[in-house]
């Protein structure tokens, strides 16, 4: 194929892709070569296939300049984007595929913020009330089943408004977020509320795509973590409520079934009951598993 489209007779689109894809023959990075060739064959490829329309191929460029305009340093559009088209989780799986036992990694999501306190055993993450008090506690351990010490828990979820307290500029910035470190036997505990199913920020152009493409925008209940442990991988996970409504119709697609815990509905005067706590509360088991950092030979 020539490197551009000349010549006599008529430009067919086969010689338009392959003018494109060679433009960029000679990109001396290898690997931005692939990235530009494998996008431009791509988009070449898509609009064959749907015979994309001027109309619809100018809606595109309208909606992207809008995503621009929406994006700032606390609103991300190009994500919710990645994640309500499932690239996210496409990407996330590739980078990390999860061994046979170990705990599975999942989005991380617009609402961490790294830094957040670092937190005793057991220490309860709300500072003011934010729903039903959740005893959340297990293990770190590695693929062997032998306890991790000194492993870090990062930890952030919503309370029964629904937010983040980053989504809220009234609320104490530490509020449902907080660091643990297991203990000797791998250990670690902490207070949480009961997590809701929220929706994902959709007042702008990606709700707008969910709404005409008959989508809803929510996400089931879970917890988000940060597993890091020196000489692991870091897993970026959840822990969703087994009982959530959308846990089948996550707007980002990121359920894993091995990430279903049981929120185990605990009586007031339980003798476990964790010290603060009144009424009723639930309790979650939830193991995770790191895998080791060891570069392959
Ligand atoms: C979250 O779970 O925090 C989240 C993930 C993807 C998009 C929006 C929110
Ligand atoms: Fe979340």
């Amino acid at each position: 194929m020539s490197a551009s489209v000349g010549g006599g007779g008529r430009t067919t689109p086969e010689q338009l892709t392959a003018a494109a894809v060679a433009s960029f023959d000679g990109c001396a990075d290898e690997r931005l070569r692939t990235l530009l060739q494998g996008l431009t064959r791509h988009l070449h490829a898509l609009a064959v296939e749907v015979g994309l329309t001027q109309d619809e191929w100018s809606q595109a460029i309208r909606i992207l300049t809008e995503t621009g305009h929406i994006t700032d340093e606390r609103r991300q559009e190009f994500i919710l984007w990645s994640d309500t088209l499932g690239i996210s989780m496409l990407v996330d799986a590739l980078a990390h595929p999860a061994p046979p036992g170990a705990t599975e990694s999942t989005v991380l999501g617009p609402f961490y913020v790294p830094g957040a306190p670092l937190r005793e055993y057991g220490a309860d993450l709300a500072a003011e009330p934010a729903g039903d008090p959740a005893w959340i506690h297990g293990r770190v351990l590695d693929l062997a089943g032998r306890p991790i010490a000194d492993a870090e828990i990062d930890v952030w979820q919503n309370g029964d408004d629904r937010l983040y307290a980053v989504q809220r500029p009234e609320a104490a910035e530490d509020h449902l977020r907080g660091r643990f470190r297991t203990r000797a036997d791998g250990s670690y505990a902490f207070l949480a509320v009961r997590p809701v199913p929220y929706t994902i920020p959709d007042d702008g152009p990606v709700g707008r795509m969910l709404v005409a493409a008959g989508r809803h925008p929510w996400r089931p209940a879970h917890i988000h973590m940060i597993v890091r442990a020196p000489g692991y991988r870091t897993v970026a996970t959840h822990i969703f409520d087994a009982d959530s409504a959308y846990l089948g119709s996550d707007a980002v697609f990121a359920v894993k079934p091995s990430l279903l815990r049981e929120f185990v509905r605990r009586s007031a005067d339980d003798p476990e009951r964790p010290t603060g706590v009144e009424g009723e509360w639930y309790s979650v088991e939830s193991d995770f598993v790191l895998v080791d950092d060891v570069e392959p030979a």
